[in-house]
């Protein structure tokens, strides 16, 4: 087989910013047949179907109907982080791979029967976490485990939103639904990004995790003010005795010089290393202000290709999956690509783990100080002796 033959489960957002451009204009398009889409959202189907000519037997409102009726290898799901499961499970009981938008998924319990289905199935379940594939990222990542760098003792990681992503007030609105930020944090929208990263850095197991989340932004919004949740501190402690911050916030002024102003540092017992990834060395001075781009992440070529690691980690994971199913890949690699870290499963615990530490916190004047969540013990709270498997 020289194709994977692809239905796609979501076409929202992310499907307009990256993965169209990933399925139908990049180096990895003749690796994939986009056989089939499946939305109940008519408007999110049809404008994607229509694009590009996705025929009307092939749309679906139900996913299930496109699995029982196209001829797939895989899917793709697409949907909102709590309804990664189901799609996913039922993709992998019919004899399909999986490719899911970060994260694997938005539970504990829910990540745990993903790997599981798939462990029964004998397939791959991947995650595009594309930081992953950002080179400064993999370069820390591949030095750290060559021992450059010693051992890991601490790490401030920040991923902070222009105030216009989280504002109800600021027109276009960046959320389709305007209670976005009440519903979500930025814990699930942002620190899962770094939190991946950090564990893919050091290949460390979070053990402890405590947060500190602040509301005090976000409800001080004129005229709709916002319940949500301005900037969260999580705090992670590893394996080893290190410990990281994540700090992400959806409220910087918007003059910021990037949407997302995102750096970390690092340090080791031989090392300090500073990644400074709103720094891509594109600066634009321009009536609108000074402001960083990011070409590392999406490129648009003159002849009308998309390139850049935002296109590059999704489509080296289709490339992978691609093998499997011809049985190119040994053994080893097939292990390392279902073992937790590969498939995502810590961000998904430390971002739960952070958002059990808030509900159980103490709040002061808007700041909610959470209480220490021990890792094994809501593991084992959410799966029961599966737990020893990851810990
Ligand atoms: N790679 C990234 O950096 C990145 C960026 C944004 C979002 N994401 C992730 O992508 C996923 C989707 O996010 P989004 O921003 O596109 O959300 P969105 O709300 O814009 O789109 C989700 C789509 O899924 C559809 N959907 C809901 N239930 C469905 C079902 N049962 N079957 C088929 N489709 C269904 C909705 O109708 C909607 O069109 C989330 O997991 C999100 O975290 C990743």
């Amino acid at each position: 087989m020289d194709k994977l033959r692809l239905g796609v489960i979501g076409a929202g957002s992310v499907v307009r910013e990256i993965y169209r451009h990933l399925y139908f204009h990049s180096d990895y398009s003749h690796l994939l047949s986009i056989e089939a889409v499946a939305d109940p959202n008519e408007k999110a189907l049809g404008e994607f179907a229509d694009q590009y000519g996705i025929p009307a037997n092939r749309r679906f409102d139900d996913y299930h109907e496109m699995i029982r009726q196209v001829k797939l290898d895989a899917v793709q799901v697409n949907t909102p982080d709590q309804l990664h499961r189901e799609p996913t499970v039922f993709a992998l009981e019919n004899g399909l791979d999986v490719m899911v938008a970060k994260p694997l998924a938005s539970s504990i319990a829910d990540a745990h029967a993903m790997i599981e289905a798939a462990r029964k199935a004998g397939r791959l379940v991947t995650v595009d976490f594309h930081k992953r594939e950002d080179p400064r990222i993999k370069e820390v990542a591949t030095r750290y485990h060559s021992g450059a760098y010693g051992k890991f003792q601490l790490a401030v990681l920040y991923m902070l939103d222009k105030l216009c992503v989280a504002d109800p007030n600021y027109r276009p609105q960046y959320f389709t639904s305007p209670d976005f930020c009440e519903k979500n944090t930025p814990i699930t929208f942002l620190t899962v990004h770094m939190a991946d990263a950090l564990v893919q850095m050091v290949s460390l197991k979070p053990i402890n995790v405590r947060a500190t989340a602040y509301s005090q932004k976000l409800p001080s919004l004129r005229p709709v003010p916002s319940k949500g949740y301005d900037m969260c501190d999580v705090e992670v402690l590893l394996e080893n005795g290190g410990v990281a911050h994540i700090v992400t916030c959806w409220h910087l002024p918007n003059t910021a010089h990037a949407m997302t102003v995102q750096s970390s540092r690092l340090i080791c017992t031989d090392a300090m290393i500073d990644l400074a990834i709103d720094m891509p060395g594109c600066r634009e001075m321009t009536e609108n202000g000074i402001q960083e781009r990011n070409p590392l992440f999406r490129n648009f070529e003159p002849d009308g290709s998309v390139s850049g690691y935002g296109i590059d980690h999704p489509g080296n994971l289709y490339r992978k999956i691609l093998r499997s199913r011809n049985n190119q890949m040994s053994p080893q690699e097939r292990d390392e690509m279902t073992g937790p870290f590969a498939m995502g499963f810590y961000a998904t615990v430390i971002c739960e783990a952070a958002g059990v530490s808030i509900e159980k916190g103490r709040s002061i004047d808007g700041v909610t100080r959470g209480t220490e969540v021990d890792i094994a013990k809501l593991l084992r709270q959410r799966i029961g002796t599966a737990a020893d498997r990851y810990m």
